[in-house]
């Protein structure tokens, strides 16, 4: 069951900068539209579209996107992303058309059901099987603010401040905090996962604590050390960012989770890694019995090997889709080839494309890439 807590303070969310109480500029709305007729030919009309969409500009200060434009838009969004190195496969994004949704707890009831569409638990195919998919919630329009989510992720763990230091994962000790002050109790494990806090346009925030068939886990265990089953790790299958903003043609969703899946080195070598996240390069390399006295002995590039060599393989045990870094490589230069023989530029970042261990091992970090940035795009407000 999701259950819900309404919380008694009002919530001091941020303002998106683009179409709250504002109206928004024409001729972002009329690119957008000629880049979907350009890449659409079939869908015909555009003058006619070009004139409705001035008129209700004109008359409302905001449009609204046809179900084409908004796939499109959505899929386009993700194709943009320079800081995404899984982007071959942009044209499948799978869209969830839920703008008629307006209240905290029906974004709350979508965002549960984005979860368990993404991770295919839905008829026939295989628990497990994640699919790319994006939830679009309404956008905010010059009469009304749009609901939000505050998370930066569907499924984040807790980060519990203790005298010996964080508790889970210190990324996420503000949220945490927020949950807590609304109400929530964690049980002060590595790996609670943490409720959502949405707040709708206006009004109170909802708490929503994602009910357990919706948050697919893995165990960490590893191929060779039976003792890597021991430091209880695991990690959620499923990435679904949930604090950006889908702007497409002058229109900013706000609330618009999507999910991919996930490549072994976000987790492997960033979050179970980095100093500042859960910090097991140490205890790994403990365990292996390597010489951490000395830099070098390599010792915290043997036991990042080895914490990535158990991701991978628990996915794979698991049967969760999950990608390692020297595919999902060659792949982004499929994609980036792929992309100029369509006439297009595929904007790039260096240093978000090439992961974060064995960098020049994979061919993406022999190059540099366009780093213009190109709307529709999924973007941070403030
Ligand atoms: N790096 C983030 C994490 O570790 C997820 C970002 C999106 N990743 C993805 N594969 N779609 O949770």
């Amino acid at each position: 069951m999701t259950t819900w807590i309404r919380s008694l303070r009002p919530f001091d969310a941020p303002v998106s900068r683009t179409v709250n109480g504002r109206t928004i500029d024409l001729r972002e709305a009329e690119r957008f539209i000629r880049l979907f007729h350009a890449e659409n030919p079939s869908a015909g009309g555009l003058q006619a579209r070009l004139r409705d969409v001035a008129r209700d500009v004109a008359r409302y200060g905001t449009y609204t996107h046809t179900y084409e434009e908004l796939e499109f838009g959505a899929r386009v969004a993700w194709r943009n992303s320079n800081r995404c190195i899984g982007r071959l496969y942009w044209r499948s994004l799978k869209v969830r058309d839920r703008r008629d949704v307006h209240t905290a707890e029906g974004v709350a009831l979508e965002c549960v059901a984005h979860l368990r569409a993404a991770m295919g638990s839905g008829k026939g195919a295989a628990r497990g099987k994640i699919r790319p998919t994006i939830t679009v919630l309404p956008p905010d329009t010059p009469v009304m603010r749009a609901p939000r989510i505050l998370n930066d992720q569907l499924i984040r763990y807790a980060g519990y401040r203790t005298p010996g230091g964080v508790v889970g994962d210190p990324a996420n000790v503000a949220l945490t905090e927020a949950a807590q002050a609304l109400g929530w109790r964690g049980g002060g494990g590595m790996f609670d996962v943490l409720p959502l806090i949405i707040h709708p346009g206006r009004g109170r925030p909802l708490l929503c604590t994602l009910p357990g068939d919706a948050v697919l886990e893995v165990p960490l265990t590893h191929p060779e050390y039976p003792w890597f089953a021991e430091l209880g790790l695991r990690w959620h299958a499923v990435p679904a960012i949930s604090n950006m903003c889908l702007e497409i043609g002058g229109l900013c969703y706000p609330c618009a989770p999507f999910n991919g899946w996930y490549m072994g080195t976000e987790i492997g070598a960033r979050n179970l890694g980095d100093e500042a996240r859960y910090n097991l390069l140490p205890v790994v390399a403990e365990r292996l019995g390597l010489d951490t006295s000395t830099e070098r002995s390599l010792w915290r590039d043997h036991a990042m090997v080895e914490l990535n060599v158990a991701v991978l393989h628990s996915f794979e045990q698991a049967g969760v889709t999950m990608t390692d870094h020297h595919t999902e490589s060659r792949r982004f230069l499929t994609h980036l080839e792929r992309e100029e023989r369509a006439g297009r530029v595929c904007p790039a970042d260096w240093s978000w494309i090439v992961p974060p261990m064995s960098g020049s091992a994979t061919p993406v970090f022999h190059r540099y890439y366009d780093t213009r940035v190109l709307t529709p795009a999924f973007v941070h407000h403030d």
